[in-house]
């Protein structure tokens, strides 16, 4: 983690009127993520970060570990969210950020943040109809905190492979129990058996800390695995 992003994270309070806010975000699904995302965009980053969010950060150190001595690259964020990626990318020195999420708000929110070249209202899940612009493009894709509960499925492993080029690498997080739960492992690693792409890195840290033994609706202390798979 960035030291100094890092030490502005301890010092931030999770307040009543935050925590209020996080119980009515927490029964949502796929048919209603636009309206979700439209409607928490402003506080997002508050809540997310006050509760201890390392997934952005994490995902930059991790595509700054293979492309550090060629920072020119072009990266592709799936379900960029406000921003957070791209500016934990934007601080390691990458300035080719693509964004691409469902949800307006969100990308309303990431534009603020002067992290991305291009943002783009999209929704994924859809590897039929990927858009050809975004196709064999990218040395690097993101996709952090979208492999989760009412959000997207194994779908979305496709549209990784066919945003990245041939060597290029895909950055990923997810809770580690929903690796199970919701088949991310079983399609990783078939993947893997048909030689479409190669783990290279996993590392394994909490996500929501902030909180200690604190339950506030979903937000919990859970463990989270950051992935790294090189496409062949
Ligand atoms: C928990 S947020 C993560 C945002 C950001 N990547 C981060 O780490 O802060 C999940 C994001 O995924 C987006 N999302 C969920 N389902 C999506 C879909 N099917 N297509 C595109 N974006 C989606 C939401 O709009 C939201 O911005």
């Amino acid at each position: 983690m960035e030291q100094g992003e890092q030490g502005q994270q301890k010092q931030l309070q999770l307040t009543e009127e935050l925590k209020q806010e996080m119980l009515k975000h927490t029964g949502f699904s796929q048919d209603h993520i636009k309206e979700h995302y439209d409607e928490v965009a402003e506080k997002y980053d508050a809540i997310y970060l006050n509760a201890g969010y390392h997934d952005h950060e994490q995902c930059g150190q991790l595509v700054n570990s293979f492309f550090q001595e060629n920072k020119d690259i072009e990266i592709l964020d799936l379900g960029c969210g406000t921003g957070l990626v791209g500016e934990s990318l934007k601080l390691h020195g990458y300035n080719k950020v693509v964004g691409i999420d469902a949800s307006k708000g969100m990308i309303d929110a990431a534009a603020k943040k002067q992290a991305y070249t291009e943002l783009v209202e999209l929704f994924l899940g859809k590897p039929d109809t990927f858009p050809e612009q975004f196709r064999d493009r990218f040395e690097a894709i993101t996709a952090s905190g979208i492999l989760a509960e009412g959000h997207l499925g194994v779908e979305v492993f496709d549209e990784f492979l066919l945003a990245l080029k041939q060597n290029g690498i895909a950055v990923f997080t997810t809770r580690s129990m929903y690796l199970e739960k919701y088949g991310y492992q079983k399609r990783m690693d078939e993947l893997e058996a048909e030689g479409k792409w190669k783990k290279e890195n996993q590392v394994s840290f909490l996500r929501y800390d902030n909180l200690g033994e604190e339950k506030v609706g979903r937000y919990q202390t859970v463990e989270v695995f950051a992935f790294a798979y090189r496409k062949l």
